[in-house]
């Protein structure tokens, strides 16, 4: 609790007046279109990723109108990815509420998508930074990148840890370390300052994903579905690491099956058991330990701040959440 008042008291202005902002870039005249808006803003979700944008603005300078700016594109296309992903995961649940697909059909969901999407990229644009917007336009690429590779990644009979670290940079890192890219980017911090933001953002997305990736192994109320990336074919690096350290071959013709769709409920249970027996969830867990410690080096080299303290404490909100 002390640790979330930490994060937003020195942001709590800049995050107010985000929030006026992020709605009104989503007010359109379609009706279709905004009954899907309204349903998005009824849970808006945690805003991560604004916020990161307005603590790294802050460490190097003052938050202008084009890191406001920068901070919708951010969280627009950050709302764009879920409600595609949520069609292409066959997801029915997000932030406690039903997902744009559940509620609408997949056709409403992918179309909303791109109009989100493409409001992002307006937004971008009202930067009028060239670098920010160069920031944004590959990190679009970079999402697509990441879930391409992942869905390639179903159907091969590969378990490396390797892999899986290449998706989650792609698919999660490379927006967070461009929220802290374009948060120094917006301020005119220099090259070597932006280049250590966004490696702090890069390892904060890897924690991130590694914990959401072990939130998937519980029953937990976290407001959408767990167990869904095995019933996807999605190995993640809990069952990865219980399967390289044990060499059992059941468990690897399990995996195998699941990573091929063929696998039964009662089998997926099977394999998130072997996983947890195994030492799965303690070995992700030690791993984002190691990238929260590189991460926190790279913080040691700022002088002492409410806002390098702000950033520590989103560090350990992102390890230690629990949704
Ligand atoms: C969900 O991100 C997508 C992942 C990278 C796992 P968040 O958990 O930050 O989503 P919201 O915006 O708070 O719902
Ligand atoms: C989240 O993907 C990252 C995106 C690019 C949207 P996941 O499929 O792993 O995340 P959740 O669990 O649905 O939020
Ligand atoms: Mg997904
Ligand atoms: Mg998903």
């Amino acid at each position: 609790m002390e640790k979330t008042y930490l994060v937003s008291e020195p942001i709590a202005a800049e995050m107010a007046y985000f929030r006026t902002l992020f709605r009104s870039a989503l007010v359109g005249n379609n009706p279709l279109l905004n009954q899907v808006t309204e349903h998005i803003l009824q849970k808006s979700g945690k805003m991560m990723r604004p916020m990161l944008v307005f603590l790294t603005a802050k460490l190097f300078g003052e938050v202008n109108e084009a890191t406001y700016r920068a901070a919708v594109s951010l969280e627009l296309l950050h709302n764009a990815s879920l409600v595609h992903d949520d069609v292409v995961d066959d997801s029915d649940e997000r932030r406690g509420q039903q997902s744009v697909n559940a509620l609408f059909n997949n056709k409403v969901a992918v179309l909303s998508g791109d109009y989100l999407l493409a409001t992002s990229l307006l937004q971008v644009a009202a930067t009028s930074n060239l670098e920010i917007v160069r920031t944004v336009s590959q990190l679009g690429q970079d999402l697509s990148d990441g879930e391409l590779l992942q869905l390639a990644n179903v159907g091969n009979n590969q378990f490396a840890e390797e892999v899986y670290y290449e998706v989650i940079r792609k698919k999660t890192a490379v927006l967070f370390a461009a929220c802290t890219k374009v948060g120094a980017l917006s301020v005119g911090a220099s090259e070597e300052d932006v280049e250590r933001a966004r490696l702090f953002g890069e390892y904060v997305g890897l924690c991130f994903q590694i914990r959401d990736d072990i939130f998937d192994y519980f029953d937990d109320n976290i407001g959408k579905p767990t167990g869904n990336d095995m019933k996807e074919g999605k190995l993640t690096l809990p069952v990865l690491h219980a399967l390289n350290s044990t060499a059992d071959t059941a468990a690897a013709q399990l995996a195998l099956k699941v990573k091929h769709g063929e696998a039964t409920t009662a089998e997926i249970a099977q394999l998130i058991e072997f996983s947890k027996c195994h030492g799965g969830i303690a070995y992700a867990e030690q791993q984002m330990h190691e990238i929260e410690k590189k991460a926190c080096t790279l913080l040691a080299t700022y002088p002492d701040s409410p806002v390098r303290q702000a950033l520590y404490a989103y560090l350990l909100c992102v390890i230690h959440r629990v949704k």
